[in-house]
């Protein structure tokens, strides 16, 4: 499996590699990532190309049998080209330039930007295709960073009103689509189609935000568009140019505005950058980092790596909160099992000067390798001894999660009430289940659902018939589905389709939802057959057709109407979820869905902070145990297990130190011979 370090070497004098690159075989590390920021390096004038310090790393990186991942340079435009083509600077929605001094100041769209970067993927190509150490290619670094994916230039207005005309071939079926007669928006042409600007309406302050809904998601839609061909055109170059090695790039966790099963689609495998403890704001909980782990195997159903494990404490302008140590291994473990084969940790040494002087490496500053480097060094050792897991076997889910940008972009415009939003509904759903013990698959509506038992379906609002077609299908052959509140309610213009709720779900759900209540903050109790829990956000007042009630609203002015239900159809069953609550009453809810739906429970019982991830051969059954606490736990087996990592053999109880992992081969379950 890889094991790698990002690493900079254009940042500290070239004596340092060897010493470096020596540190790095005492830690098991394989692999080296290199150069996406070194555009500026490489062609310090237009033209004029300086590999020779590049040439220099990789040759010793095959004296020390290190593998290297090769970047193309596109994420930092130089200097140069910015002064001699300022209109590449992408523009924000109130006309501001995004200037240089940092990074990633480039607009997708922008003609003159796509044949520079034509030429330097091509330079590094022609330099590096056929090398036989890089054993794989990334693209820029993480497209649509720091709010890039969208740009409000002029080339992005051209480029916008082309793919429009291409999608609706006039502007009478456009403005009849998209609902133009409200406020009187009719557009005369294609080319006067304004990009979702600020407005006189707009205060994205309170939240406010008033372009035309069906043209909003054409804009994400557009926006997502251009950066995904923008990533195929480097692909083409690369592959023109001889690059016979797989490609990828570092997509981002809790990021949407960029449809990464398209972008996906241009890729060999994808990766991403996987920074847990609250690096950049972003994860409050290890249960974030495994949704985003599974969301992103999603994207392809398959293996992918994690480009940026992080390595230590992170921070641009104040330091974020210093890791255990311990957990830097554990996270490790967390990636792999979750998928990830390939992990390369963010970054080998802090710089000592540039943006991120804070953002911590392995090593010290200093250069000296101290806790982390230890850790990461034990890991190293560790993963070779269960590599062939981390690459022989898949992950095993029988539970999906259907997740689409369609709606997170619809959502994220009109949120349904004040406390809604889509993606952390699915981060509830999925922390409820994997809380439970059972393994999720999230991934897009286009999948494969005949393995799954069950099948969640989130405020699945933007849905088409056909797709409805194949869940009915899918239902009518014994598969289970849970749909939850503000589903099947818009068409692919985002448009209301008119249709009783919950629209194109209504016969699969037996239902018609005839009121609700945007509750927000508000609390309604609701009795189910767990117990009362607390319905909050959304409210859905259910009447049954040929359903059964399995939940009812003990106050509001609904009181006493359904707030959930079951519906049999076919061989398989259609649950409805008409309420927002928290992850613990999720959990008491999907608890009886999964039995029902004949989901299995793995034989290790997880407890609160820790993690059971299955992986498996046919037969072979493998469990990571990761332990989250800052304390010991205890976790009862059902069955006799051998620890893959301690060689010992555990049975009806395992103790877990803090941060501590066991990876658990299942020798038998309990009542088996
Ligand atoms: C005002 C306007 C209406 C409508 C409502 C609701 O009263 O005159 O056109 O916009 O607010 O927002
Ligand atoms: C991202 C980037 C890296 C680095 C880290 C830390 O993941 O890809 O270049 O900036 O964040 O901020």
């Amino acid at each position: 499996m890889i094991y790698g370090v990002d690493y900079y070497p254009e940042h500290w004098p070239a004596e340092r590699i060897d010493k470096d690159f020596r540190l790095m075989k005492e830690a098991d590390i394989n692999t080296v990532r290199l150069a996406e920021f070194t555009w500026s390096l490489v062609e310090p004038e237009e033209n004029l190309y300086r590999f020779n310090w590049l040439d220099l790393v990789l040759e010793k990186a095959v004296k020390n049998g290190l593998s290297v991942v090769m970047c193309t340079p596109t994420a930092a435009p130089p200097k140069w080209l910015m002064d001699k083509h300022p209109e590449i600077y992408p523009i924000d929605e109130y006309g501001h330039v995004r200037g240089f001094g940092s990074r990633r100041h480039y607009c997708f769209n922008n003609g003159v930007f796509r044949d520079y970067s034509k030429s330097i993927v091509r330079e590094f190509a022609k330099r590096y295709a056929g090398n036989e150490n890089i054993i794989a290619w990334q693209l820029d670094n993480e497209f649509g960073c720091h709010d890039t994916a969208r740009c409000y230039c002029p080339e992005c207005s051209k480029s916008f009103s082309l793919w429009l005309e291409k999608k609706y071939g006039d502007i009478s079926t456009f403005n009849e689509d998209l609902g133009m007669s409200f406020w009187g928006q009719h557009y005369p042409s294609f080319e006067s189609v304004t990009l979702p600007v600020n407005t006189v309406c707009d205060n994205k302050r309170e939240g406010m935000f008033a372009h035309n809904p069906g043209l909003f998601l054409e804009y994400c839609r557009f926006a997502s568009d251009s950066v995904a061909d923008y990533a195929k055109m480097q692909v083409d170059e690369l592959r023109k140019a001889g690059v016979d090695v797989p490609i990828t790039h570092n997509m981002m966790g809790n990021f949407h505005d960029i449809d990464y099963f398209d972008l996906a689609e241009e890729l060999d495998f994808v990766s991403w950058d996987c920074y847990p403890n609250l690096a950049h704001g972003s994860f409050t909980s290890f249960r974030d980092v495994s949704y985003n782990h599974d969301k992103t195997r999603g994207y392809k159903n398959a293996k992918f790596w994690v480009m940026e494990q992080s390595s230590g404490q992170g921070g641009w302008n104040y330091m974020l909160p210093t890791p255990d140590p311990r957990q830097l291994r554990l996270w490790t473990y967390q990636s792999v099992s979750h998928g990830a084969d390939g992990i390369v940790f963010f970054r080998w040494r802090p710089c000592l000067f540039g943006t991120e002087q804070y953002w911590h490496g392995i090593l010290n500053h200093d250069g000296t390798p101290g806790k982390r480097y230890e850790i990461v060094k034990k890991t190293g050792g560790e993963l070779k001894k269960i590599s062939d897991i981390a690459t022989g076997t898949g992950t095993r889910a029988q539970t999906c999660i259907l997740y689409s940008f369609d709606n997170t972009w619809s959502h994220s415009y009109q949120k349904h009430s004040e406390t809604f939003n889509y993606n952390t509904l699915l981060h509830t759903i999925h922390g409820s289940l994997t809380e439970m013990g059972i393994n999720c698959d999230v991934t897009g509506i286009d999948s494969d659902l005949s393995a799954y038992r069950l099948v969640i379906l989130p405020a699945y609002n933007i849905v088409s018939g056909e797709d409805v077609m194949k869940l009915e299908d899918y239902v009518e052959n014994g598969g289970h589905v849970a749909i939850t509140f503000r589903s099947g309610n818009r068409d692919g213009s985002n448009r209301i389709n008119g249709l009783p709720l919950p629209g194109l779900f209504s016969k699969m759900c037996g239902i018609r939802v005839v009121d609700y209540d945007a509750a927000g903050k508000s609390i309604r109790k609701v009795a189910t057959t767990s117990g009362v829990v607390d319905a909050y956000t959304w409210c859905d007042v259910i009447e049954e057709d040929t359903a059964v009630p399995t939940a009812r609203y003990l106050d509001g002015f609904y009181k006493g109407s359904t707030a959930a239900s079951s519906n049999a159809f076919g061989k398989g069953m259609v649950h409805y979820i008409g309420f927002g609550t928290d992850g613990t009453s999720y959990m008491k809810l999907l608890d009886g869905i999964a039995a029902s739906a004949l989901v299995d429970r793995p034989p290790v019982k997880n407890v609160p902070g820790a993690e059971i991830v299955e992986r498996a051969d046919g037969d072979d059954r493998f469990f990571f145990v990761l332990n989250h606490n800052s304390h010991q736990v205890m976790l009862r087996l059902d069955g006799l297990f051998k620890d893959v990592l301690s060689g010992k053999q555990a049975r009806e109880v395992l103790e877990l130190e803090a941060f501590d992992v066991a990876v658990l081969y299942l020798i038998r379950e309990d009542g088996e011979i």
